[in-house]
C-alpha cells in the first residue's frame, strides 16, 4: 500500500486559519506533519490569501505528494478585493468574517460531519485559528471537537486572557503617562511585566471598546475548546503554560514548529533540504541571500517588521541614519506599502549619506526567505518587530534581537526577549537614531559574546524539543494520537 493510501478509517481534519501570514504559515507547517503520519486533512483558507498563495509558492506541488490526504477549501473574507491588511484591522477583519465566512464555515462543518463520498472521511476533528471565537459553538452544533491553534505566543495570549483579572485589579484601563506602573495581576509575570508591556489593545482608554470585549469574550469562548495547541516550546514558557492549563487543561505545546517540520520531513522522509518550502503570501527576493554569502560571519543584522506592521517616514529615517551611524553591515526587508508619508516627488529622495551606506554595506530586498535569511552565517542579529513567527524563528537559529515592537503580543514577547530570556534588547515605545545606533553596537559589537552564548543556550533548547524524545516531538505524536483515537 502506498505510504498516503487512505483506509477508512483514516481521521479527517479541517484547519482554519486567521488569514495572514504568520498564522497560515504556521498551519501549514501543521497540516505537512498531520498528512506525513497519514491523517486527511482540509485547509480552509480566504479566497484572497489563496490567490497570493498559488501565486507566491510552490505550494500545490508541494502537496502533490500528500494526493487524497490533503486539498485546500476557500471562502470569502467579506472585504474588497485587492485590500492590503495592517496590524490596525484584524477587528476589521475579524466581523467581515463574522459576517461573511462564518456561515460558510458553518455549513462546510455541517455537511463534512456524516458524509463520505469516497475522497473523504466524515470529519473528526476541527483546528481552528484562537482568534475564531465563533468556531466552537459551529463544532459543539455538529458534534465536532474544536482544538484552538493560537499561533500567538503563549504568553501574548495569557495576557490576553487576563483582561478580567486586568480590570479587577485596576491595571486596565490606564492612563498613557503611567506606562513604567508594574502589573501584578497576571499571575507568571509578577516582578518583570509593566503597563507599557501589555498587549496593545490594552492602551486603549476605554473598557467598553469592542476590541476589548472581544477580548472578554475570547476567555469564555477558549475555556470550551477540547484543546490548545501552541508554536511554543517547554522549556522557553514553561511556568506561562501551566497556567494557561488551568483554563484549558489539554495543551499541545508542538513548536518551534518550522524545525519540528524539517527534522521529520528531513530525517523519516530522508528528503532533501526543506529551505525552500515557504508559505510566503510574498515572493521572496533571493538575491540577498547571495549578497549575505560575501559577508562575514555573524557581521550583518537583519532587519524586518514583519508582514503587517507599518512604519512612518520619519521611524523610516531614524532606523536608517542608526543603523548607517553604527557602521555595521544591515539586510533591511522594506516590505511593499509598509512605508506610510512617503512623498516621492516632493521628498527629494533619501538623505546622501544614507544612500553611500547603503551601498558601501546595506542590502535592501521588498520580501526575503526569512527563515533561511537567520541560518545564514552572515546574520548576527535581528531587528525585529517581534511577531511571534519571526522571534521564534530567531530563537531556533540562536540569532540575538533587537525589539521594536507595533500590536498585538508583540509588546509582550519583546519583554520577554529582553528581561526573561535574555536573548536581546527592547527599544519598545523609544526609536530614535541616537538609540538604534546604540543597540545596534551593543548587540553587534560591544555586547556581542554574553548575548551570543545566551541565543545559543536557548536555540539549543528550542531544537531539544523538536528532536526524537523532546517535549514537543512528544506533543505533536500525543497530538495525532489523540486525533486518531476521535475517529475510532
Ligand atoms: C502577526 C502579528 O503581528 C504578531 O504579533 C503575531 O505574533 C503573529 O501575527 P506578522 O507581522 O505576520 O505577525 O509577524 P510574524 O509572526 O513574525 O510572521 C511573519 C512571517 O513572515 C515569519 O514567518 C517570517 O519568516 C515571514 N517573513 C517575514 C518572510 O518570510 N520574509 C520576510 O521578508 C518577512
Amino acid at each position: 500500500m502506498d505510504n498516503h493510501q487512505k483506509p477508512s478509517s483514516t481521521p479527517h481534519v479541517l484547519l482554519f486559519p486567521l488569514p495572514l501570514q504568520g498564522p497560515v504559515n504556521c498551519m501549514l507547517k501543521l497540516a505537512e506533519l498531520l498528512c506525513f503520519n497519514h491523517l486527511q486533512v482540509t485547509f480552509l483558507n480566504t479566497d484572497h490569501v489563496q490567490r497570493r498563495l498559488l501565486s507566491c509558492t510552490d505550494v500545490s506541488s508541494r502537496f502533490k505528494r500528500y494526493a487524497g490526504h490533503f486539498r485546500f477549501e476557500t471562502v470569502p473574507d467579506g472585504l474588497p478585493a485587492g485590500k492590503t491588511m495592517t496590524g490596525e484591522q484584524i477587528g476589521e477583519l475579524l466581523d467581515s468574517m463574522e459576517a461573511v465566512s462564518l456561515p460558510l464555515f458553518r455549513e462546510i462543518v455541517r455537511s463534512s460531519v456524516h458524509v463520505s463520498d469516497g475522497a473523504q472521511n466524515p470529519l473528526t476533528c476541527i483546528i481552528a485559528d484562537g482568534a475564531f471565537g465563533f468556531a466552537v459553538d459551529i463544532a459543539a452544533e455538529f458534534g465536532v471537537a474544536l482544538m484552538y491553534f493560537d499561533t500567538i505566543s503563549p504568553c501574548g495570549l495569557w495576557s490576553i486572557l487576563s483582561a478580567n483579572r486586568l480590570i479587577q485589579a485596576g491595571d486596565f484601563p490606564f492612563k498613557d503617562d503611567d506606562l513604567d506602573a508594574p502589573v501584578t495581576s497576571v499571575p507568571g509575570m509578577e516582578g518583570f511585566l509593566r503597563r507599557r508591556d501589555l498587549p496593545s489593545f490594552f492602551r486603549i482608554p476605554d473598557q467598553n471598546d469592542p476590541i476589548i470585549q472581544r477580548v472578554l469574550r475570547e476567555e469564555q469562548q477558549m475555556k470550551k475548546c477540547h484543546g490548545l495547541i501552541f508554536n511554543s516550546f517547554e522549556d522557553l514558557e514553561g511556568p506561562i503554560l501551566s497556567q494557561l492549563k488551568t483554563l484549558v487543561p489539554r495543551v499541545y505545546t508542538i513548536g518551534p514548529l518550522h524545525t519540528h517540520k524539517k527534522n521529520r520531513l528531513v530525517s523519516e522522509k530522508g528528503s532533501k533540504n526543506d529551505r525552500n518550502s515557504t508559505n510566503s503570501l510574498w515572493t521572496e527576493n533571493k538575491s540577498c541571500i547571495s549578497w549575505l554569502d560575501n559577508q562575514p560571519a555573524k557581521s550583518v543584522i537583519y532587519v524586518s517588521i514583519g508582514s503587517l506592521a507599518l512604519m512612518g517616514k520619519e521611524q523610516l529615517l531614524e532606523i536608517w541614519h542608526g543603523l548607517a551611524n553604527s557602521e555595521v553591515r544591515f539586510l533591511w526587508v522594506q516590505r511593499p506599502g509598509s512605508i506610510t508619508g512617503l512623498d516621492e516627488e516632493n521628498d527629494g529622495g533619501v538623505p546622501l549619506n544614507l544612500c553611500r551606506a547603503t551601498i558601501e554595506r546595506g542590502c535592501i530586498v521588498s520580501w526575503a526567505p526569512q527563515e533561511e535569511v537567520l541560518a545564514h552565517p552572515a546574520v548576527g542579529g535581528f531587528l525585529t518587530h517581534s511577531g511571534w513567527n519571526s522571534t521564534l524563528e530567531s530563537i531556533v537559529e540562536g540569532v540575538p534581537m533587537i525589539c521594536l515592537p507595533y500590536f498585538a503580543d508583540q509588546q509582550i514577547n519583546s519583554r520577554y526577549v529582553g528581561e526573561v530570556w535574555k536573548v536581546g534588547l527592547d527599544m519598545k515605545d523609544t526609536c530614535d537614531r541616537d538609540i538604534v545606533e546604540m543597540m545596534v553596537r551593543d548587540l553587534m559589537e560591544k555586547r556581542k559574546d554574553e548575548f551570543l552564548e545566551k541565543a545559543d543556550h536557548v536555540a539549543k533548547l528550542a531544537k531539544a524539543s523538536v528532536s526524537k524524545g523532546g517535549a514537543s516531538y512528544n506533543a505533536l505524536n500525543c497530538l495525532i494520537e489523540d486525533i486518531k483515537l476521535m475517529s475510532l
